[in-house]
């Protein structure tokens, strides 16, 4: 079994570095029993450098990077610079970032850049909705497929892939629960197109699940969900709530 990992995607807050310093030192407290899980922060690009010197039990992360290692790209942020400074991940493909305008084939091109930079990318796929005739199976394999083609199969391994449907995240309008049935589903259908795609005795990526995971529900998700991880948008806002899906994974992994 792998280690299950957690991950906070803390999105465009807090609003200042005061209160992000306090919301990581919070955790940080949290974790001095933890030896298993593995455990990532990934805050705005502006706190990054500042919080990763406060806390050696947490990995950070960014939410973007892009696909040009320096050059004339007004506002990007490379990949290679963020290796530079000590980070660790990236999410790419996250549903915010496809809303306003990012395509597979960006997200495959930034991918690559962060492979090859020595991150380990997130990459977010999932629905919109769900429809009767599930097509939204086809919607998750043409992702996946566009996102990772041309990716070496010795490599993809490096990749974690969050599956995230959108339709569940807490910021969705009139959103839904989904269910570690759900979140099994998909998970089994991602490992197939993988294992179709990879053959046999590859090494094959980690696939956590994301969308409205919370301290009441990670438990049933980690064990029932068929995943090796969670992506955590807004309880990882609250260090009660983010340390204790922590302490519920840290006992999975026991
Ligand atoms: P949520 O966000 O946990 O607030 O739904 C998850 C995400 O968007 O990554």
């Amino acid at each position: 079994m792998l280690k299950k990992i957690i991950i906070a995607n803390w999105k465009m807050n807090p609003l200042t570095l005061k209160d992000a310093e306090r919301l990581l030192v919070g955790i940080n407290k949290e974790l001095s029993k933890i030896k298993k899980t593995g455990i990532v922060v990934c805050p705005p690009f502006v706190y990054l450098e500042k919080l990763r010197k406060l806390s050696r039990k947490v990995s950070f992360g960014a939410q973007d990077a892009f696909w040009g290692e320096t050059g004339a790209f007004t506002g990007e942020v490379s990949a290679s610079m963020l290796a530079e400074i000590g980070v660790k991940y990236v999410i790419l493909g996250h549903s915010e970032r496809r809303a306003l305008g990012e395509s597979n084939e960006t997200i495959n091109k930034k991918l690559k850049a962060a492979i090859s930079a020595g991150l380990s990318p997130i990459l977010c796929i999932g629905e919109n909705d769900r429809d009767e005739n599930h097509e939204y199976f086809n919607f998750v394999k043409n992702q996946l497929l566009a996102c990772i083609n041309g990716i070496p199969k010795n490599l993809l391994y490096k990749i974690i892939i969050a599956y995230e449907p959108v339709w569940a995240i807490s910021t969705t309008a009139n959103r839904r629960d989904a269910s570690p049935a759900d979140a099994k589903e998909m998970a089994i259908f991602i490992r197939k197109i993988l294992s179709d795609k990879l053959g046999t005795g590859m090494k094959m990526p980690r696939i956590i699940y994301g969308g409205s995971v919370n301290n009441r529900d990670a438990g049933e998700f980690l064990t029932q969900g068929g995943v090796d991880g969670l992506l955590v948008g807004k309880a990882s806002l609250d260090v009660k709530k983010f340390t204790d899906i922590i302490k519920i994974a840290e006992n999975e992994n026991d």
